[in-house]
């Protein structure tokens, strides 16, 4: 596996030196939204106050005959709109489809300058990111974009988790990765009809007793994602980008939004997608730091001012190794409090 920030594809003529480090920007939620909806769209100056990254959508749920009214309404939208602090991305249509060659030559073309990431769907190789990062290579020198454009997959086919390593090192565009539990599940052949979440027959029994064995036996649910987001994090972070969490189907259980969110929180993830202005503030919350988990972290790190030895602190044993979690928590809040 190659280091991606070691490595250099090599550069069209006057396209953008490779970044070498993903700079650090608070990237909680990317919210979606649909550039062909007006209704949608006037809201954005708002949106922009509130998120960490506002996306405009032109692959699935943008039917067919909306593909272009959404990638001419996003060129709009990003030279007319302030968009502050909060960065701008898109996720252009699958490279199977017959419509991203135009989504990356006009979005490239015209707004080239605006956009910060593009999400790549349905990426099942490296060779997906080879051909956009030569693609995108090729338009920044042509159109003498300064800033290379960074590059996002997302893990939602089984050919994808297979080969998530190789996608993660495959170029120094490479931003991050968001987990799609949509197509992911088509893709492997689950029987599910929803987009992320737990499943009620997903679950593990307790065994018999044996002096009862007809009696009623707990159950309990479990995650059906576990396996593949914790693989997705490790493939990312020891590439040196960043993992997140895709996208949660049901609005209206915000509940369950949150456990999902927090169960990525806490296996690495940085953010999550949000679908509906109520995914923006859970995402808030569970992606920054607990209040109180910090607090800790702060007082280990003051007490082991040397991040070394073994050191009781309120009951509970600190070495080397908590001392680096706790690096981890504080550097995040500090980050983010910037
Ligand atoms: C996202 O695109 C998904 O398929 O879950
Ligand atoms: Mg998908």
């Amino acid at each position: 596996m190659r280091n991606p920030r070691a490595f250099f594809q090599p550069l069209a003529i006057g396209a953008p030196e490779p970044l070498r480090e993903i700079p650090f920007k608070p990237s909680r939620m990317i919210h979606f939204f649909d550039p062909s909806n007006e209704k949608m769209a006037s809201k954005l100056p708002e949106l922009a106050r509130k998120c960490d990254i506002l996306l405009g959508n032109l692959e699935d749920a943008i039917p067919a005959d909306r593909k272009e009214a959404a990638r001419e309404g996003l060129i709009r939208l990003a030279k007319e709109v302030d968009f502050g602090d909060c960065a701008l991305w898109t996720r252009i249509n699958s490279l199977d489809s017959p419509w991203v060659l135009d989504d990356l030559l006009r979005l490239v073309g015209e707004i080239g300058d605006r956009l910060e990431v593009i999400m790549v769907p349905k990426v099942e190789g490296p060779w997906d990111i080879h051909y956009v990062d030569r693609l995108l290579a090729q338009l920044e020198a042509k159109h003498g974009l300064e800033r290379p454009i960074l590059v996002h997959a997302i893990l939602e086919t089984s050919l994808g988790v297979v080969n998530v390593e190789e996608i993660a090192t495959a170029s120094p565009r490479m931003q991050g990765m968001s987990f799609g539990p949509a197509d992911l599940a088509a893709s492997r052949r689950m029987k599910t009809t929803r987009v992320g979440g737990g499943h009620p027959a997903y679950r593990v029994i307790e065994d018999p007793d044996p002096e009862n064995p007809d009696a009623p036996r707990a159950t309990a649910q479990q995650d059906p994602w576990h396996y593949s987001i914790a693989r997705m994090v490790d493939a990312c972070t020891s590439a040196g980008i960043l993992p997140f969490y895709g996208p949660y189907g049901d609005i209206r259980d915000t509940v369950g939004c949150e456990h999902q969110f927090r169960a990525a929180f806490l296996l690495g993830c940085v953010g999550a997608w949000s679908l509906h202005p109520v995914q923006i503030d859970i995402a808030k919350k569970v992606f920054s730091p607990p209040v109180d988990e910090v607090k800790f972290a702060k007082k280990v790190l003051e007490a082991i001012p040397d991040g070394r030895g073994v050191h009781m602190i309120d009951g509970k044993m600190q070495d080397d190794a908590t001392w680096k979690q706790c690096k981890v928590m504080v550097s995040l809040a500090e980050m983010l409090a910037r």
